[in-house]
């Protein structure tokens, strides 16, 4: 009997299981591969679901297909943090009380830290967050060259190496895609600048194009398979990158056999034709106020909507290419939302706050430290006058697109404050200057009360004064998140501090010989005055524990182990951009289009400033430790190394000092053969170690493939440079000591 009964359930349960699997689309099928659900779920769907999913139906979100059970799409920027939910069709804040997110430090403070593994916990950490607000994409990072200080939006990217940005965006990528969220890497391409950004069209070789502007997008493709690419506003060869044969068409889909989808910058798309052809899959922004061309529905005015779907049911295009695209698309939501594997959410975990700390701190450069003023004598100090507006303003809000909602963001004063309580250490503050006192971005507030109506020579006076008696004098200055300065939209007009910082600071340090400037921003600045005050720290933009991290690298807690991603010049004719008189460009066409050939080429940051023989402020890979390191014994596994092997150098590295701390190994070829023009030196690997005061380790890094070629502009491939090489290792750009020779066989 007992028998019977089991083998009749057996068989129920058995029929079951075929029903389900009968029943369960394939597409439906978690375990199925995901091109023949891809395939499956495009085959189910009418031309009107096609249609609806290549473009958006609100600011930040496009439909999914509800029919088949496939949820709508999120996007969010970007790329420091999950920016706050907007209204539907407005740009105006939702007033959510559930997105305060954790602001982490700028990229161009990310790429300082040289460490991929915190690029790896950042992206990760985020990815957490936007999962937690409901997010499938993220619209970042961003990976645009450091060409000239003047962009607004260098904050945003990852500095003018193509080997440091690309090292830093695979781990970002991966980390940020582990919790199921997709990476949306911006701008694609040659968005170098800001101002006139949706008329600029480049003119660019195809060397520097390849060996410069594209590596950090090709490695995001090619190693860090990132489901997104967002096209930029500006044009090439005379086509809007959001649509560019050129760029997308043949590079990003043909030569690197990208599978995933291009989404338009918000309101990149200008043309329907060229959007189906020329590769862009999802359309964002077009007429942002959501409401043009008096349509019911502005959204089905978008070009890859209606006029896309008439141009169909006309006979112009078949839907080949419609269906690449939702191929695209679907396979983005198998990655996605449709996924069993996503990560949980978390906002404004404790572990995210460690993590933004952790990268502040990586990231903080130490510019200059004459008579080793820093780190501040907690022994010894009694009195600490903090200087500056940026001492006291937020600076998560502005910006642009990546500006946030924090649930807190510590100032500069206030964690020295704290970080000092107990000590005895008295702190004392002086505005010294008055910069922008405003603060609001979209319906976010700064609820802060900066106004101080001072005149400039009232507020130098008072700064002076309390300077007098204090044992150290520390300046927050340097730029913010104000249009004209480190913002989206506009460039700067120009390299200088502005709102009279100069004029403050050589007054302080006529008076003071311990003056410590703090420089907040995400680009270079000129600092006519760098020789008189004795340490200059980069301090960027640095999120949410900003004031934390800087008080612990200030009074020594944390040992500064950032090194520039870009050339510091000490004026703009110092870079290639500006010396060749290329930026900003030359309109034509009625003030349509403007112009902007890259006259330097290749030669961007330390390629144009080595090569012109022009010592910039700070060189590309500088920065400074409260230890000391020696780096010695350079040795290479074989001289000779064929085209298609590798090479490994291997150096000691020693902490000398007394202090625990890190330095970057970093290691640039020259090549000497003689076959082609060749910038001095380039960078072609790096690695931090960290190091015990007395501790010494060996640190090996190997290079291959693209060190050895560059782009052959006659036979449109790369091509190896055979020959005589000589290897350069060592601690900065202007400080590698170690040198070695080998052949490229
Ligand atoms: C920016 C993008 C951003 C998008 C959405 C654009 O203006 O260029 O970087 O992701 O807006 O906010």
């Amino acid at each position: 009997m007992r028998k019977i009964q089991f083998l009749l359930l057996a068989t129920a349960v058995a029929m079951a299981m075929t029903a389900t699997a009968q029943q369960l689309p394939l597409y439906l099928d978690n375990n199925a591969p995901i091109e023949q659900r891809v395939e499956d779920a495009l085959s189910r769907m009418t031309l009107d679901e096609k249609i609806a999913v290549i473009h958006a139906q609100s600011k930040f979100s496009s439909p999914g297909v509800k029919r088949l059970g496939l949820p709508d799409f999120w996007t969010d920027d970007g790329p420091h943090g999950v920016r706050p939910d907007v209204l539907w069709d407005q740009w105006e804040q939702a007033g959510q009380t559930n997105d305060s997110c954790v602001a982490f430090p700028a990229l161009t403070c990310l790429a300082a830290s040289w460490n991929p593994v915190l690029a790896e916990l950042y992206g990760r950490s985020l990815g957490e967050e936007a999962r937690y607000r409901g997010k499938d994409m993220i619209l970042g990072p961003g990976v645009n060259i450091n060409r000239t200080p003047l962009n607004g939006r260098n904050f945003e990217y990852m500095g003018e190496d193509p080997l440091l940005a690309s090292r830093m965006v695979v781990p970002y990528v991966k980390g940020l895609q582990s919790t199921g969220t997709a990476a949306c890497v911006k701008h694609f391409c040659l968005n170098n600048d800001e101002e006139y950004r949706h008329q600029v069209n480049v003119i660019v070789s195809d060397r520097a194009l390849r060996e410069i502007y594209l590596p950090a997008f090709e490695a995001a493709v090619k190693e860090g398979h990132t489901w997104g690419i967002m096209g930029s506003y500006n044009l090439y060869k005379d086509q809007h990158c959001c649509h560019n044969e050129y760029t997308l068409g043949q590079i990003l889909k043909g030569d690197w056999q990208y599978d995933g989808v291009v989404v338009s910058d918000w309101g990149g798309a200008h043309d329907t034709e060229q959007a189906v052809k020329n590769g862009l899959d999802m359309e964002f922004g077009s007429w942002t106020d959501g409401l043009a061309w008096g349509a019911s529905n502005a959204y089905d005015a978008y070009y890859m909507a209606l006029p896309y779907k008439k141009m169909i049911q006309e006979g112009k295009f078949t839907t080949r290419e419609l269906d690449d695209k939702v191929r695209r698309v679907l396979r983005l939501f198998f990655r996605t939302t449709m996924s069993n594997k996503r990560a949980r959410g978390f906002l404004c975990s404790k572990a995210h706050y460690d993590a933004a700390l952790k990268i502040a701190q990586d990231g903080i450069v130490l510019l200059q430290n004459k008579r080793i003023v820093l780190p501040i004598d907690l022994d010894k100090a009694k009195r600490l006058l903090v200087v500056g507006e940026n001492a006291i303003k937020m600076m998560t809000v502005g910006g642009g697109s990546s500006s946030l909602k924090v649930q807190h963001e510590i100032l500069p004063l206030d964690g020295l404050k704290t970080r000092l309580a107990g000590t005895g250490i008295e702190v004392d503050y002086a505005r010294g200057y008055v910069g922008d006192t405003t603060g609001e971005y979209n319906g976010v507030v700064a609820k802060q009360s900066l106004a101080d109506n001072r005149p400039a020579a009232e507020l130098i006076a008072e700064a002076v004064a309390k300077a007098k008696g204090a044992d150290y004098v520390i300046i927050f200055g340097g730029l913010n998140k104000s249009d004209y300065q480190d913002a989206e939209g506009h460039d700067r007009k120009h390299m200088d501090m502005p709102y009279g910082q100069d004029a403050l600071v050589e007054a302080v340090a006529r008076v003071n010989k311990n003056v410590v400037f703090v420089n907040i921003s995400g680009n270079a600045v000129a600092m006519p005055w760098r020789d008189k005050v004795a340490a200059i720290v980069q301090g960027w933009f640095i999120g949410s524990e900003a004031g934390t991290a800087l008080a612990s690298v200030l009074v020594g807690d944390a040992n500064p182990s950032g090194k520039l991603p870009f050339t510091w010049p000490v004026s703009l004719g110092d870079l290639g951009a500006h010396a060749t008189g290329s930026y900003p460009g030359t309109w034509r066409d009625g003030h349509k289009i403007i112009d902007e050939e890259y006259k330097e080429g290749i030669y961007v940051g330390y390629r144009w400033t080595d090569k012109q023989k022009v010592k910039p402020a700070f060189a590309f890979g500088h920065g400074l430790s409260y230890t000391t390191f020696a780096v010695s014994d350079l040795r290479l596994d074989k001289s000779d190394v064929a085209a298609d092997g590798t090479v490994t150098a291997t150096v000691t590295v020693k902490n000398t000092g007394k202090r625990a701390g890190a330095e970057v190994i970093q290691l640039y070829v020259s090549d000497l053969s003689g076959n082609i023009e060749m910038p001095v030196k380039e960078l072609r690997g790096f690695q931090k170690v960290f190091l015990q005061p007395g501790e010494s380790r060996d640190v090996s890094i190997t290079i291959g493939g693209r060190a050895f070629q560059y782009w052959d502009e006659s036979r449109n491939g790369w091509a190896t440079s055979h020959g005589k090489r000589m290897m350069l290792v060592g601690t900065a750009s202007d400080n590698l000591p170690l040198k070695k020779a080998f052949t490229v066989l």
